[in-house]
């Protein structure tokens, strides 16, 4: 289908063309006056100076040849020359109506398929889901949602941090309370115990402790020996579980068994789901090929013990400094499995994009990464490198976000906190003679407050720092998910019960009659070119902000208009048939950022 806008630009470029007029000056805009029209076109100004006429004059003959346009009622030329446009309601109703009928709303496939893909959620084993791995794992699903539905093949990738410091700090703590463990004794050669020494609940107070001990300073600030001594450690154990020495390895797997589940129920419950659930760790045997090649082609170096690989170009404003691909004690960074899963990437996948959700503080990382990668050779020339850096969640104090007694706040405590606070709300506001059960309370809840706490991040500009205020995420008007799926639940409610009463739905949509009707039917007519920017841009705000005008639109016209009540048949089928179309839409925009909407609320 082709777009709105396309279509009666098509329109206002035949005239210009049948004035004399070069086509390409009709093109066509949403009014920035809408107290005046609905569209514009500027090329008569545009024009002018070519064609060496006063920009009314060819304003003017470009009207005339409107004048019997199915498209528009009324075309206006105004001083100093533009083409004011207002549609003709019933070629707007037919518009839309076909869109209804189309698939996926007349969203067309793209220009070029692109396999892409996406690098985001990033949680690092062994340490609880907190809020800080919301944005990664919510603005990640999002954008690949809408790249999917834009008609993209899109492989999503958790990327587990399960190669780092963090691995070595637990092991190093797991020896000084269990000593006599069969995992530190190099001697040993038998079979492990297939139980893991630790359970879930264990292991996440080990990792903060070894980090705490790790980072113990004295008086004047300085961290002090035990610390740095414990830290040294930490890094020669996870150098050694990197280079296969056995009994770490088990301890990694023990992790690894202990934490992945819990990890995948967190996400699960979120509805985030990755394709692939990689992490660091499966690309370390692809490391020493990859150092020993970019050594070969001369383009890594030894710097104070490190390998690292120059990446600054004439052209930087900033310092860019090296890519380090090995530590100086020959232990794997974050730079090293970035790049050699970029390698793993390529190599299997061949992705035409590859994309990162990730904390904006990282930039820099990505930077030296892409700029290393493409200079060894790692990815094609053609491979696309996005880094989509997501910016701060702060409390309502405009800190970082802490709870009340400074820690961190884990994800499912938050989660369950909004799940209240939604269901004493369902229950406040429900009337009291359609009482929901126990259950489907508790369920609506779970739906309401899951799109309480991802629209209040999708609607804001991913790059932007943002304020978590779950009182006004969870309020039911305004721009708030509660406030989107109420609406939904209203046209929902309405369809219902049409039914029930056996009213049918008409197959075309009626000729809107007022301007509510029209502007509802405008909105939706931007849903295609909305699909395309937003997946352009890799922007879920986009989806979002779409949805709150088609919600406001939708809300003006039912403020106005009888519905149910309607005595006309026809018109009442052709309301509900309207009603649907709008549900579907909105169904497919909540579907991009990752919620659903309940049968009521
Ligand atoms: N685990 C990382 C962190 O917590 C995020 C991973 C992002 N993705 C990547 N390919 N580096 O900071």
């Amino acid at each position: 289908m082709k777009k709105f806008l396309t279509q009666i630009s098509e329109e206002v470029q035949a005239a210009f063309e049948k004035a004399g007029y070069d086509a390409a000056l009709g093109r066509v805009s949403v009014s920035n006056r809408p107290d005046l029209c609905e569209y514009q076109c500027n090329g008569a100004m545009a024009g002018a100076k070519k064609y060496g006429k006063k920009p009314i004059d060819i304003a003017n003959e470009v009207a005339e040849q409107l004048k019997d346009s199915k498209a528009f009622a009324s075309v206006e030329a105004v001083m100093p020359g533009f083409l004011n446009l207002k549609l003709n309601a019933a070629y707007l109703a037919d518009y839309v109506s076909d869109m209804f009928a189309a698939d996926k709303y007349g969203v067309e496939a793209p220009a070029k398929k692109e396999k892409i893909v996406i690098d985001y959620g990033g949680p690092n084993v062994a340490k609880p889901l907190h809020v800080g791995h919301l944005r990664p794992a919510i603005i990640g699903e999002s954008v690949k949602r809408i790249l999917r539905y834009a008609g993209h093949e899109v492989i999503g990738d958790v990327h587990l941090g399960d190669w780092g410091t963090q691995m070595g700090l637990i092991i190093t703590e797991l020896q000084e309370r269990k000593p006599e463990l069969p995992y530190f004794d190099e001697s040993y050669t038998g079979e492990y115990p297939a139980e893991s020494p630790f359970t879930l609940t264990e292991l996440e107070e080990i990792y903060p402790a070894a980090s705490a001990k790790s980072k113990v300073k004295d008086e004047n600030g300085e961290l002090t020996e035990a610390a740095k001594e414990f830290h040294a450690r930490a890094l020669k154990a996870t150098r050694e579980m990197q280079q296969g020495r056995r009994g770490y390895r088990q301890i990694w797997k023990h992790i690894m068994e202990v934490s992945l589940p819990d990890l995948k129920e967190n996400y699960k419950k979120m509805d985030i789901e990755f394709d692939l659930w990689m992490g660091e760790s499966d690309v370390n045997d692809m490391i020493p090929e990859m150092v020993e090649d970019m050594k070969a082609k001369g383009l890594a170096y030894i710097s104070n013990g490190a390998l690292v690989v120059d990446v600054k170009e004439e052209t930087d404003k900033k310092e860019i400094p090296p890519c380090m691909v090995l530590k100086s004690d020959g232990a794997a960074n974050y730079d090293t499995t970035d790049l050699a899963t970029l390698s793993w990437r390529e190599r299997e996948l061949k992705p035409d994009k590859v994309l990162y959700v990730v904390d904006k503080r990282q930039e820099l990382h990505f930077e030296q990464v892409f700029r290393c990668a493409r200079k060894c050779g790692l990815v094609r020339e053609e491979t696309g490198l996005e880094f989509i850096g997501f910016g701060t969640m702060n409390g309502p104090g405009g800190k970082p976000f802490k709870t009340r007694d400074g820690g961190v706040l884990r994800l499912q405590a938050l989660i369950a906190e909004i799940e209240e606070n939604m269901y004493a709300k369902i229950r406040e506001t429900e009337s009291p003679d359609a009482k929901m059960s126990e259950e489907e309370a508790r369920q609506t809840a779970k739906i309401t407050a899951l799109a309480a706490l991802k629209y209040g991040d999708l609607s804001n500009q991913a790059s932007k720092d943002y304020v978590f205020d779950v009182e006004r995420f969870t309020a039911s008007e305004g721009n708030t998910g509660p406030y989107l799926l109420y609406t939904m639940a209203r046209i929902k409610s309405i369809l219902r019960k049409n039914k029930e009463s056996g009213g049918t739905e008409a197959s075309r949509l009626l000729t809107p009659e007022d301007n509510a009707q029209k502007d509802l039917l405008r909105s939706v007519t931007a849903f295609p070119q909305m699909i395309e920017d937003a997946s352009a841009e890799r922007a879920p705000h986009k989806v979002c902000a779409y949805l709150y005008q088609l919600a406001n639109d939708f809300n003006s016209f039912y403020h106005g208009t009888k519905i149910l009540t309607e005595p006309d048949a026809e018109k009442k089928a052709g309301y509900i048939a309207l009603l649907h179309g709008v549900l579907g839409v909105m169904e497919e925009c909540i579907g991009m950022l990752g919620f659903e909407a309940p049968e009521r609320m």
